[in-house]
């Protein structure tokens, strides 16, 4: 049984559709991430599952009991959903303890003191702050904080967290360790997690699947490494990195596996793609080919039988430390490629590009 599930879920704010008619199963003990750029509607979206903002389409689901139901005006407040939630702004009391930042959702609903203590505890253990319950909140990190933020959100037992940018106001190296730190609790206690960031790296290192957010609209849901290098649409493939898009005509298709394998022709090259769907023979299709699946090779390297090759000259190169980034000129386009840093090129180096029929994705347009 999934443990939250969204159907048809809409929320406007005057004329601006902030999110629309998303659907979407968070299952029982999955990590499932909001990924898209600021102002997509991942907030709203999480606000509505807490029930800080009531939807005005569709249902929200959690557990099994259904907590908002647009057309049948039922509205479950979010004290009543079982939920956990941690936003970017921890809101850490700084004039409290950690013991009492923790204990205080339980204060102020007056639970007996020896419960609160017991419960506290266990909560501090789970994030391995105990040893600092009677330390003043602003002597912590910003990484500390960050687990008290969570141990308070884990201290009424919660069926779903929510958490939204939590890592946000975290420096780059401290997001990464927090980042692994949290995934492994969560895997640990096996608790269905909804999260959202617009960190594409975070969202792919963390969660079991992403769902890619624009405008309002979830555009595709699936594992990381599915939605990276099998996306559904151009918008979903240029959220990550920089891709190469490429415009060709289908030759050929067969099935092949889960997919199917075109014959192209374009821009200066022939080759083979793989594509989610058929496609005919005179078909034009737009094929998406990261930059690190480019591979670079001497001049007049011959290509394998399938390969989409080109020769071209590097007019750009950056050193980025681990890798390069090279753009090259070839039959008129450029085309991004990264490679190993090691890998020495020039600008004005001839070089030929090959890439193989598994990283190159035709679109639907
Ligand atoms: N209370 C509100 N009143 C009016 N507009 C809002 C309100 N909350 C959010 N919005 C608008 O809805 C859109 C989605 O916002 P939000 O869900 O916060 O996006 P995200 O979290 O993806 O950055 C934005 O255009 C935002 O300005
Ligand atoms: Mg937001």
């Amino acid at each position: 049984m999934p443990s939250v599930t969204l159907h048809g879920v809409g929320r406007h704010f005057g004329a601006l559709k902030a999110v629309d008619s998303v659907d979407l199963a968070v299952e029982h003990g999955e990590f499932l991430t909001l990924l898209g750029p600021s102002g997509c509607g991942k907030t709203t979206t999480l606000r509505m599952v807490a029930g800080l903002e009531r939807n005005d389409t569709g249902t929200i689901v959690i557990g099994g009991r259904t907590v908002s139901d647009a057309a049948a005006d039922l509205f479950v407040p979010p004290d009543r959903r079982k939920l956990g939630m941690v936003f970017q702004s921890y809101a850490i009391w700084p004039h409290m303890t950690v013991f009492d930042n923790v204990a205080y959702p339980l204060a102020v609903r007056r639970h007996p003191k020896a419960e609160i203590r017991t419960r506290v505890m266990a909560a501090l253990r789970l994030v391995e702050m105990e040893a600092y319950a009677e330390r003043p909140a602003p002597a912590l990190s910003g990484g500390q904080q960050q687990r008290v933020a969570i141990a308070r959100a884990l201290v009424f037992e919660p069926e779903v967290l929510l958490l939204d940018e939590p890592l946000s106001n975290l420096d780059a190296r401290l997001r990464a360790q927090m980042g692994e730190e949290f995934r492994a609790l969560q895997r640990r206690l096996n608790i269905t997690t909804l999260y959202v960031t617009h960190d594409q790296e975070e969202a792919m290192a963390l969660s079991d699947r992403v769902v890619v957010m624009d405008k309002g609209r979830a555009l595709q849901i699936g594992a990381p490494e599915a939605v990276y290098r099998r996306p559904a649409s151009r918008t979903v493939a240029a959220f990550f990195g920089t891709p190469n898009f490429i415009e060709a005509e289908v030759t050929a298709c067969r099935a092949e596996g889960d997919d199917y394998v075109l014959a192209i022709e374009g821009a200066g090259a022939q080759g083979d793609c793989r594509a989610g769907q058929a496609h005919r023979p005179g078909e034009r299709v737009v094929v998406m080919i990261r930059a690190e699946d480019v591979a670079l090779g001497r001049p007049n390297e011959p290509a394998r039988a399938g390969q989409l090759a080109w020769t071209g000259r590097v007019v750009d190169g950056v050193f980025r430390g681990s890798r390069r980034s090279l753009a090259v000129e070839a039959q008129g386009r450029r085309l991004n490629v990264e490679c190993p840093a090691t890998r020495a090129a020039t600008i004005g180096d001839t070089v030929t590009l090959t890439v193989d029929a598994d990283n190159a994705w035709a679109l639907r347009e």
